[in-house]
């Protein structure tokens, strides 16, 4: 350990039995499982979102064997609204890959875990540091953050060469005593400090436990870590959305292609522009095409503007090139959908 490190490690334990937070559902579980599905879900959303999506879908799956079990479909639809399809596509592909090549178990390792499809360096760490308090480190964007102030890390942490000397930093950094219990402490003691005390705009430096010893607070701020010299590039797309419905009541909807935005749910037929939308339709069903208000929808790239136009069929919808099929009532609310198309279906149907 070296010099600026000592300590750090015991503070981070300390402070997570008195600070940290304690009520999450999928701690102090004891099952691999269910710390690998709250992972996979919580690597772009927020833990008040998570809950419901990890009980329900806890209720559907329960264990390894029926996720595997599974059809994609129905894991795409436990998933529909959480957004960033392709960790419910990966999620299903790992329960199968585990089930196939180690007998149904999870790997108790953080090198064999990384092996999977969906688990990166720092999610196979929080398993393997939660489940088997294996001394490895996690490096997720919160936790990025708490290193770099901490430590006053002055690279481009979007850099690989910067990437490279955080992960060596977080690593010097680990406990090495009584692992099994303080490693689950301490890589729940970052995450937890980087989401409640040490936040991306107002930190709350007084009642950090690190607040003594952070450089960045030495500095006076903060907020000039961590440093990104690349600026995430921001776009707009506009899509227009034909809401076919059939005399009886149906919507036309379509598997999205891969790789794309939503890829593998099902979508009203989206097209660029109004004029190409117009050009599926039969010809006299056109006088029933009513444009319905404009919804935005950011993704993390991308602010999406979508133009839901929607339009009573009575004849055949001429080819989009995607297959599709009509879907009632009953049936398109178990389908996978993208969260502002279920909202739309839901809100105006
Ligand atoms: N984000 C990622 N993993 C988490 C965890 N175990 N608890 C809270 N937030 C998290």
């Amino acid at each position: 350990m070296t010099g600026r490190a000592v300590g750090f490690a015991t503070r981070i334990v300390q402070w997570q039995k008195k600070h940290g937070r304690h009520d999450l559902p999928w701690q102090h579980s004891p099952d691999p499982y269910r710390v690998w599905l709250s992972e996979i879900m919580l690597q772009q959303t927020q833990v008040t979102t998570v809950k419901d999506y990890y009980r329900r879908f806890l209720e559907r799956c329960p264990d390894l064997s029926s996720l595997a079990q599974a059809e994609l479909d129905e894991v795409l639809a436990l998933w529909s609204g959480l957004g960033y399809y392709s960790r419910a596509r990966n999620l299903h592909r790992c329960a199968r890959e585990v089930r196939d090549r180690f007998g149904g178990e999870l790997p108790k390792t953080a090198a064999l875990l990384e092996t999977l499809p969906g688990i990166g360096r720092s999610t196979a760490a929080a398993i393997a540091s939660f489940c088997f308090g294996e001394p490895v480190a996690i490096l997720d964007a919160n936790v990025r953050r708490v290193l770099c102030r901490a430590f006053g890390f002055g690279e481009d942490v979007a850099s690989t060469a910067g990437q490279q000397k955080l992960w060596a930093l977080a690593e010097s950094l680990l406990p090495e005593k009584n692992l099994a219990e303080n490693m689950p402490r301490y890589s729940q003691g970052l995450m937890d400090l980087g989401a409640t005390v040490c936040v991306a705009r107002n930190p709350r430096c007084d009642v950090c436990p690190l607040e003594n010893r952070c450089v960045a607070r030495l500095e006076g701020n903060p907020r000039a870590y961590p440093v990104k010299t690349r600026k995430l590039v921001r776009t707009t797309e506009s899509m227009w959305l034909l809401w076919a419905q059939n005399p009886d009541g149906a919507i036309w909807l379509e598997r999205r292609p891969a790789p794309g935005v939503w890829a593998g749910l099902f979508c009203m037929p989206v097209f660029p522009s109004l004029t190409e939308l117009g050009a599926v339709v039969p010809v006299h069903d056109t006088s029933s095409r009513q444009q319905m208000p404009v919804v935005f929808h950011a993704l993390t790239h991308k602010d999406l503007h979508l133009h839901p136009v929607r339009i009573g069929v009575t004849g055949k919808l001429l080819s989009t090139g995607e297959a599709g099929a009509w879907f009632g009532p009953g049936q398109w609310p178990d389908l996978g959908l993208p969260a502002p198309v279920r909202r739309l279906l839901t809100t105006f149907q």
